[in-house]
């Protein structure tokens, strides 16, 4: 028996790149898969070749960011095979531009796709889970996987609104894990990369012969934690790519001030602080550069 036979699996962004990749390899394990993407070619030739595969799938696209994609999709999973499972949040797009020249339909775009697309089919998703565990008195099987990234580890420059909506993305995840468990809810995050439309012209042409950065590399983690293996991680967040996989630790305490009376008083706080802050040029503290070097033999390091 596979992996996710008998399991029903939503995939976003499904008509091409990780999401696709992601589909395909759900369907392989057994998963039934609604596919969501915006209404196109790309997302019935993905249904198609699972099919053709002998795998099992249907297309529901549309704007995941709509509050009616949403519904829809957790609706198609359970009118078209009986329930749903496994919900992977994975549509994205970018609009790259430095903070201060960004637009600000640059801005609501990538929010509005990447964070309210998470939180509107997570809503519908976990909503039905929790009717599904009331009904039944136990909790059920229900898996998210949703797709933050390194950008949000690192801060990129050039994407604020794309790190943005990623930070608020791995806070969506930990909070719907945290919300969710008694429900049955496992919730993970990861951080892929691999070459794909969205990366194509910062990492160049694929090479002759596999390619380590496939999307296909990182499939096998979403089917994992979409799997039976999935049921004891919950709340993590993981980097993925070529043969890594990375677990990531969470913020940890750097140091701690305590004001002798109690309340600051800026000259304490000067003083304070400027012990922590005297060496060096300013530059950002608050970010994850070990993910960096992992990546190094297939990608190079990210920007
Ligand atoms: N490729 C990487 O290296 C990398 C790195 C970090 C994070 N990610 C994330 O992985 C996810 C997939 O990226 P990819 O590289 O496969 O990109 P991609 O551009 O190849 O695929 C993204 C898919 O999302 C779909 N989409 C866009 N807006 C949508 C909407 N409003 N509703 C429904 N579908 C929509 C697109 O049509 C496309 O099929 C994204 O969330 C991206 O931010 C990718």
């Amino acid at each position: 028996m596979a992996a996710l036979d008998g399991r029903v699996a939503i995939v976003t962004g499904a008509g091409q790149g990780l999401g696709a990749a992601e589909a395909r390899a759900l369907a392989a394990a057994g998963a039934r898969t609604v596919l969501n993407d915006l209404p196109g070619a790309a997302l019935d030739e993905v249904v198609e070749q699972i099919r053709a595969d002998g795998g099992e799938a249907v297309a529901c696209p549309g704007d995941v960011a709509d509050w009616a994609t949403g519904e829809a999709l957790v609706k198609t999973a359970v009118d078209t095979f009986g329930g749903l499972h496994v919900l992977v949040n994975n549509a994205g797009v970018l609009r790259d531009r430095m903070i201060f020249s960004m637009s600000e339909q640059e801005w609501d775009t990538v929010v509005r796709v990447h964070l309210r697309g998470h939180f509107v089919t997570t809503r519908f998703a976990t909503a039905y889970w929790r009717e599904r565990a009331k009904a039944t008195g136990l909790p059920g099987y229900a898996r998210i996987v949703n797709t933050a990234s390194e950008a949000y580890l690192l801060g990129s420059a050039g994407q604020p609104n794309y790190a943005a909506a990623k930070g608020g993305i791995v806070s969506l995840t930990l909070a719907t894990a945290r919300g969710c468990l008694k429900h049955g809810v496992r919730a993970n995050a990861i951080c892929p990369r691999a070459r794909t439309a969205m990366t194509g012209p910062l990492m160049g042409a694929a090479p002759d012969g596999p390619d380590p950065m496939a999307p296909e590399r990182v499939a096998p983690l979403v089917v994992h934690l979409a799997g039976p293996a999935g049921e004891r991680i919950t709340g993590e967040v993981f980097v993925v790519h070529g043969d890594v996989v990375a677990l990531l630790g969470p913020p940890t305490v750097r140091a701690v001030f305590r004001a002798a009376t109690g309340q600051w008083t800026g000259a304490e706080l000067d003083a304070a602080l400027s012990t922590e802050f005297a060496a060096g040029p300013p530059r950002p503290g608050y970010v994850c550069e070990e993910t960096l070097p992992l990546a190094a033999s297939t990608f190079g390091e990210a920007p």
